[in-house]
């Protein structure tokens, strides 16, 4: 067990008690204010804050290591081997190239009409019923129509999808409550996993399909598939889901920018970019790392995990000019939201496709995005998305 050099400034609360999750860029501000490095006592982690050390951390995947785990506790760390999040180097290569071309934008090409129509459709029918949940009828019902039957996902069992997949996110964090009380949901998600393999009850023409052709022709081992599964199924909903609703939410509470929107759409990638920096779906997941380092000139012990904060980096003073304000004229294409480097998301096109899709329906049909009651927050170690986002959509007369 090693312990941490005295030069390293020392964060004692807890970023991830319930008030953290629910409002954490106060505690995102303090730990970029101690320094480029942070030890937070709580945790035994060193936390990585700002921006340039974050990127730099990711950039360096031979010095800090995804193969040990990415979570924040060492059950979760086991738990989650074999996936293409928690590999390094040659394995993890082999393992992202298996299915990630599915995902690039060229393949998602085909798909695009559809989820277009489908956000069309959504957007409709919110505009019929008057008040809508966002979360539930937008930006949940969008990634449900679309990603299950993408992965090949059984379509009789998806009643259960979103709960484990949010688990599966819970759990890597601390080995805190809310990881445990997380941990059946997502246990059973992974042997349900290992049961649609060996029923290979998939979708033809899928990518778990096509992970079953790879076992086939001797590529793959049965037993590498289940993880697999997981890997591509459990990051595709919630991710999506924060990413959509804090759209609906910054562009109701800032009709400016809404009204910018429309009237040059062309700033909708922009936008999309804008929405991950400034509410980054995914706080912060860790690297291991087995020599001594330093980072910035903090030196890091042998064996030392540490936390890379995306979203706080997305923050940053140090390289945003306002980093607090939402502007989809900012140039945020460089945000750290979807990571970076070798582990840079799988699924980004998607998420990307999903969320203009149903920005796009918006624009072309709403006027205003009212908020009608007090929105709520999801609690999750991992996600920052909303959890209930009552709203009326007016439509342009
Ligand atoms: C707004 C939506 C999304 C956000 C913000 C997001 C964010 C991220 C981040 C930050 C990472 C890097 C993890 C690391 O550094 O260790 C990542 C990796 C990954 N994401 Fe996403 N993600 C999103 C949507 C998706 C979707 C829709 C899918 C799949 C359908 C997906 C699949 C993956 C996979 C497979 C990896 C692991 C890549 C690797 O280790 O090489 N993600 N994502």
């Amino acid at each position: 067990m090693f312990r941490h050099p005295t030069a390293v400034p020392v964060y004692r609360s807890d970023i991830y008690s319930r008030a953290a999750l629910l409002d954490p860029y106060p505690h995102y501000r303090a730990l970029r204010d101690l320094g480029p490095v942070v030890w937070l006592a709580r945790h035994r982690l060193y936390a990585v804050p700002r921006y340039a050390e974050c990127k730099e951390t990711l950039r360096d995947d031979g010095r800090y290591l995804s193969g040990h785990g990415v979570a924040a506790n060492p059950w979760a760390n086991r738990l989650s081997r074999g996936t293409t999040l928690n590999s390094d180097g040659a394995d993890h290569d082999r393992r992202r190239k298996l299915v990630a071309h599915r995902l690039m934008p060229r393949a998602l090409r085909t798909l695009g009409d559809d989820v277009d129509a489908r956000a069309r459709a959504l957007v409709d029918d919110a505009v019929r019923r008057g008040t809508v949940d966002a979360v539930a009828d937008l930006a949940t019902a969008l990634p449900l129509a679309v990603v299950p039957d993408l992965v090949g996902w059984p379509p009789d069992e998806r009643g259960d999808l979103l709960h484990w997949a949010a688990a599966t996110f819970d759990i890597l964090g601390p080995a805190n409550w809310q990881a445990l009380k997380a941990l059946p949901r997502s246990l059973h998600m992974l042997r349900f996993a290992r049961r649609v393999v060996r029923e290979r009850n998939v979708l033809p023409g899928s990518l778990a399909a096509e992970l079953l052709t790879a076992v086939d022709e001797g590529g793959l081992a049965a037993e590498e598939v289940p993880p697999l599964l997981i890997d591509y199924i459990a990051p595709s909903l919630d991710t999506t889901i924060s990413a959509i609703s804090s759209a609906l939410y910054l562009f109701a509470t800032r009709p400016d920018q809404w009204q910018l929107l429309k009237e040059e759409p062309s700033l909708l990638p922009n936008a999309v970019n804008e929405i991950v920096r400034f509410e980054s779906p995914l706080r912060g997941f860790t690297r291991k790392i087995l020599h001594e380092s330093t980072i910035d000139g903090t030196h890091l012990p042998a064996g030392a995990r540490v936390l890379v904060l995306y979203a706080s980096a997305n923050r940053d003073e140090r390289e945003w000019d306002a980093p607090d304000v939402f502007d989809i004229r900012n140039n945020a294409g460089r945000h750290v939201g979807f990571g970076s480097g070798a582990h840079a998301c799988a699924g980004q096109g998607l998420a990307r496709l999903e969320t203009t899709a149903m920005l796009q329906a918006l624009i072309e049909r709403i006027d205003r995005i009212e908020i009608v009651a007090e929105p709520t927050w999801a609690v999750n170690n991992i996600i920052r998305r909303h959890e209930h986002l009552p709203v009326k959509l007016i439509p342009a007369t």
